[in-house]
């Protein structure tokens, strides 16, 4: 219903395009401004923060973790996935490293094993029982299969020991008739729900193998994994997984060059192919400045060779560098240029948008050319996340999760603190270790005098990553609490803003108080 104080409403708390307008010869960022509250008839807990990077990449939550050596490697992206978001593996690291880290979040339990390892009759214990301490299996059952893949047995773990070394498979395994499997055509849509019934009922039975009509092994269940899943789908936040249950993962490469200065298309092409092979879900074609030839090129090579690959590119800070991009085959941008936590790109080049100015131009080319936003750096807390939010579709967070046990990295101990390091890509010792051409640098130059752009420094450990996750959901949803908006895209409509004084945003914070206890989720360790 329409309120009489509206018309005074609307004269101080402005739509984006009004209020953007309104200010468009200051560059703001998040705490220039506020959001107002409207009538609500939403909870917080009634929230739904779902978004889409693409049509084949959905999020339970808005929140990325940034593709940074000390933020996200295989354990970080897959926290990130379990909770719903998605998270970056990092390019500091040699190709074969980064496809390794794809494959162990990949196939982090995934309910359904596809592909489990398999032996042959004629293979010898001993045999493997080296496999598994070569690969470091942690696992010991091994389906038995024939040259046509047809399930003949089950290696059970308990005849693993060496002085059964020198028998053969075949004598030690359970044979055919003995195993439990179930049809593949029998498998309903929901297949962990018919894992878990059949281990309901089957007590004792801790493997089911899947096989085709032509008794072929198509697949394996595991009590552990499926009790690991169901407990899952109790906690607060949802994996987001793809349409094989997996979980999620993304993973950024470089526009590399060759010697010759030039863009080394074969091995772009090559690399982006093999993380597809393992199942990347996303690529990031990650640099500073991303409205560059080189970025663009980079970003058509890949469209052209995977068209269904979803493909984040950046950064920019304008609507033309987001149409470009965009225009080159992306499917999502990156904004952000000098906003993070560790940059000194605006300090050291004089280049950079304050972060709200530049998602609100940036979102005026993304809507035309229906791409998607993702707003990249300087979230401090979970009120930057919600104004982020009203003029993009995802967040990217390096220094808020880079205390988390799970971001890479020793805990070091000072004065009886404890830090992890935290760096910029730009800083000297990142491009050292492969980040140079992000920032337009080869890595001869890092021996040279390449200027960084990004300092080395520590983070408080924080709490577990699920912690610091809950506590930001929780504060998104009480922001789409107080404008009424059910979902992110209400909360984009809806939004209404208004910049705020020195003395507001003094205001804002807590004051003339001694703090006892602070909001923020305390750690663990
Ligand atoms: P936050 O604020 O979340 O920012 O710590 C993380 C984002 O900062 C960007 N990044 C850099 N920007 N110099 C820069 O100018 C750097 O050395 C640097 N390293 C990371 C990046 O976009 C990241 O996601």
């Amino acid at each position: 219903m329409a309120s009489l104080s509206e018309p005074v409403d609307g004269a101080f708390y402005k739509a984006a395009d009004a209020f953007f307008a309104q200010n468009s010869s200051t560059g703001l960022t998040f705490d220039d401004v506020s959001l107002a509250t409207l009538f609500s008839e939403i909870l917080p807990r009634e929230t739904n923060l779902e978004t889409s990077l693409a049509e084949s990449l959905r999020l339970q939550i808005p929140i990325v973790s940034s593709d940074m050596d000390t933020v996200t490697e295989s354990r970080m992206a897959i926290a990130m996935a379990l909770s719903g978001g998605l998270g970056l593996i990092h390019y500091n690291i040699p190709e074969r490293q980064q496809l390794s880290e794809v494959s162990r979040v990949k196939n982090h339990i995934h309910g359904l094993i596809q592909e489990p390892i398999k032996v042959t009759p004629d293979q010898f214990i001993g045999d493997v029982i080296e496999l598994i301490e070569t690969k470091n299996f942690s696992f010991s059952t091994f389906p038995v299969v024939d040259e046509q893949n047809r399930l003949i047995g089950l290696l059970p773990g308990h005849v693993l020991k060496q002085r059964y070394a020198a028998k053969k498979v075949s004598d030690a395994m359970t044979p055919r008739a003995a195993i439990h499997t179930i049809r593949q055509s029998e498998l309903s849509t929901d297949p962990i729900d018919c894992a878990d019934r059949f281990f309901n009922d089957h007590i004792g039975i801790h493997k089911l193998l899947v096989v085709n009509d032509q008794d072929r092994l198509c697949g394996l269940f595991t009590l552990s994994d499926v009790e690991r899943i169901t407990q899952e789908s109790r906690a607060q936040l949802k994996p987001a997984r793809d349409n094989k249950f997996r979980l999620i993962c993304g993973a950024a490469v470089s526009a590399t060059r060759g010697a010759n200065g030039e863009l080394d298309k074969e091995r772009i092409a090559a690399h982006v192919g093999a993380l597809v092979e393992r199942g990347v879900d996303v690529v990031a074609v990650s640099t500073a400045h991303g409205h560059t030839k080189g970025v663009g090129d980079t970003v058509r090579l890949i469209r052209a060779s995977f068209p269904e690959l979803p493909i984040i590119a950046g950064n920019v800070t304008s609507g033309a560098g987001v149409e470009f991009l965009a225009d080159c085959g992306a499917t999502a941008i990156k904004v952000g240029q000098g906003p993070g936590s560790i940059c000194t790109t605006r300090i050291v080049a004089g280049v950079g948008i304050p972060q709200l100015t530049a998602l609100y131009v940036a979102s005026k080319a993304a809507s035309r050319r229906g791409v998607k936003l993702i707003a990249d750096g300087g979230i401090t807390k979970s009120g930057d996340l919600v104004k982020a939010l009203t003029l993009s579709d995802a967040v990217i967070c390096g220094g808020l999760l880079a205390g988390c046990p799970e971001a890479p990295g020793q805990i070091m101990e000072i004065n009886g603190k404890l830090y992890k390091q935290y760096r910029g890509m730009g800083s000297l010792a990142a491009m050292k270790a492969g980040s140079a051409a992000r920032y337009g640098h080869s890595i001869k130059d890092t021996t040279r005098k390449a200027a960084a752009e990004g300092v080395e420094a520590l983070k408080e450990v924080s709490a577990s990553l699920d912690t610091v996750l809950t506590q930001l959901v929780g504060g998104v949803q009480s922001g789409m609490g107080y404008l009424g908006a059910a979902n992110l895209k209400q909360l984009r409509e809806k939004a209404r803003y208004i910049r705020v004084s020195p003395a507001g945003q003094r205001e804002s914070s807590p004051h003339d108080v001694i703090e006892v206890k602070t909001g923020a989720a305390e750690s663990q360790s």
